[in-house]
């Protein structure tokens, strides 16, 4: 019998696992014990000291495909192995994107508090404009799965798309980073978080952006300095869509209080078949661990 740890958020998805392993459940902190395997999501922290607490650790198989919560090296230099659940979320984020893209451009959030308030008093040709994306430039910064299915979809829009990033895009064009925020009218970040992109975008690279653009983040939050986001979109130059924060789920006033951006809570890869499908390849890495089979998707 294996003893494995997995996140209390992902109680619904374990029914009916064979009886090799002993499921326990925790909440926020990851308990001492013990385990063999953990199943954390992104949310949970799995930094040196809860691994400290684990002696018997043996593999981290993460709920998501960021695995920026995970101390990587500490793990390594125990080595426990870590695997997470890349390609099941792609589709689901780069629809998301899109989403974004269009609340953003179409004001859709502003329109929507407008019904709400009770505050529309009929259509007016001056009403709520918004940016049309045909024939437009979209910059994706990152080209990795997700960048390039959101490039993917570009055409259907009537919109050129460029990128950025150490991943070749075939399709795209690749253009330096300035070029692309000075050039394109939506920005869209889809890079993994690490020490090299943490505040990539900063206030200086804010600046580049071009008048009436927009910027949208469904990777990580602290790829762009919030604060510096705030002051631009409180200028008014530029707006926004941002679906991840620095400090989740805590969401800065600055932002909540400024019309121009769309603000969601971390729903990239929200839909019944992704959310399923990062369990189903959470659990093939636990199963192939028990099985002494390669993992499937080691990091
Ligand atoms: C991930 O998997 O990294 C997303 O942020 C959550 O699905």
């Amino acid at each position: 019998m294996t003893n494995v740890l997995v996140a209390e958020s992902l109680r619904e998805f374990t029914k009916g696992q064979p009886d090799d392993v002993a499921i326990s459940f925790f909440s926020s902190e990851i308990p001492p014990g013990d385990f063999t395997i953990i199943v954390p999501t992104v949310t949970n922290r799995v930094d040196s000291t809860a691994i400290e607490r684990l002696p018997h650790l043996r593999l981290i198989a993460n709920y998501g495909v960021g695995y920026d919560n995970i101390d990587v090296a500490s793990a390594r230099a125990r080595e426990i192995a870590v695997t997470n659940t890349p390609g099941v979320l792609t589709a689901a984020t780069a629809e998301l994107t899109w989403a974004l893209i269009l609340a953003v451009t179409r004001r859709v959030g502003e329109g929507e508090r407008m019904v709400r308030a009770g505050e529309w008093t009929g259509w007016r040709p001056t009403q709520l404009r918004g940016m049309s994306l045909q024939s437009k430039t979209l910059g994706i910064v990152g080209a990795g799965r997700i960048g390039r299915e959101v490039g993917r979809r570009a055409s259907a829009f009537g919109m050129n798309a460029v990128y950025w990033g150490r991943t070749q895009a075939d399709g795209l064009t690749f253009v330096e980073l300035d070029q692309l925020l000075r050039t394109s009218d939506v920005v869209s970040i889809h890079l993994s978080r690490s020490a090299e992109t943490e505040k990539l975008i900063d206030a200086g690279k804010l600046s580049l952006m071009r008048d009436g653009s927009v910027l949208i983040n469904t990777a990580r939050g602290s790829i762009v300095d919030e604060e510096a986001l705030a002051r631009e979109l409180a200028s008014g130059r530029i707006s926004a869509g941002l679906d991840v924060y620095t400090h989740e789920p805590r969401v800065p006033q600055e932002l909540v209080s400024l019309e121009n951006v769309v603000l969601l809570p971390h729903l990239g890869s929200a839909t019944y078949e992704a959310r399923q499908a990062m369990w189903d390849l959470a659990w093939s890495n636990v199963r192939a661990y028990l099985d002494d089979q390669p993992l499937i998707t080691p990091i």
